[in-house]
């Protein structure tokens, strides 16, 4: 298996996330980057970071994006804005051809759950092979109860997906 994690986070628990996988994995970790970033803190956080959401807006990104095709797996990871994906995975999902790959998502959220994100992700990557999903309330970075289910939803996914 060739995996690359891919993921956006605005406040670094998805990052967490996201490391913690890479780190499991040693494989290669993509953080994606918009040009222009949403302001961090309050109101105007979930104001532009919301209407950005809700129009599906595709920001643009720094990131030189590697070739996919090197990849058999990816782990894509996303806070929950608005009930769905991240604005910039939006841009790196309709900007990249991603086709016959191993895919499992993660994501990050307040307590809204990621049922709906999940569903129009699978949706939207509909020619690939969806291998899990896991998602978590606000993760704390020092959390090792967190670590060791990220762990055991990657043996999972390793030993009954991908074989
Ligand atoms: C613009 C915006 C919209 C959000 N919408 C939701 C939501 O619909 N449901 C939810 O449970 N949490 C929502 N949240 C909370 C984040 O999903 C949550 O705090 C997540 O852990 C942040 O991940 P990050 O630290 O990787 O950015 C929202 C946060 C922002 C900034």
């Amino acid at each position: 298996m060739k995996a690359l994690v891919v993921f956006y986070s605005l406040e670094g628990h998805t990052k967490f996330i996201a490391s913690v996988i890479a780190k499991e994995l040693k494989c290669d970790l993509l953080e994606l980057q918009p040009e222009k970033e949403i302001p961090k803190t309050g109101f105007k956080k979930f104001f532009w970071g919301g209407k950005s959401a809700i129009f599906k807006e595709k920001p643009s990104l720094k990131n030189k994006i590697p070739d996919l095709e090197q990849y058999d797996t990816i782990f894509l990871g996303t806070p929950i804005w608005a009930g769905t994906y991240a604005p910039p995975i939006n841009t790196f999902i309709s900007d990249n051809e991603i086709k016959q790959k191993n895919i499992a998502f993660f994501a990050c959220h307040s307590g809204g759950g990621a049922k709906k994100c999940f569903g129009r992700l699978q949706d939207f990557l509909k020619d690939n092979n969806i291998v899990g999903s896991i998602d978590f309330i606000d993760p704390k970075s020092d959390d090792e109860e967190k670590k060791s289910e990220i762990k055991n939803w990657l043996n999972d996914i390793i030993m009954t997906k991908l074989n």
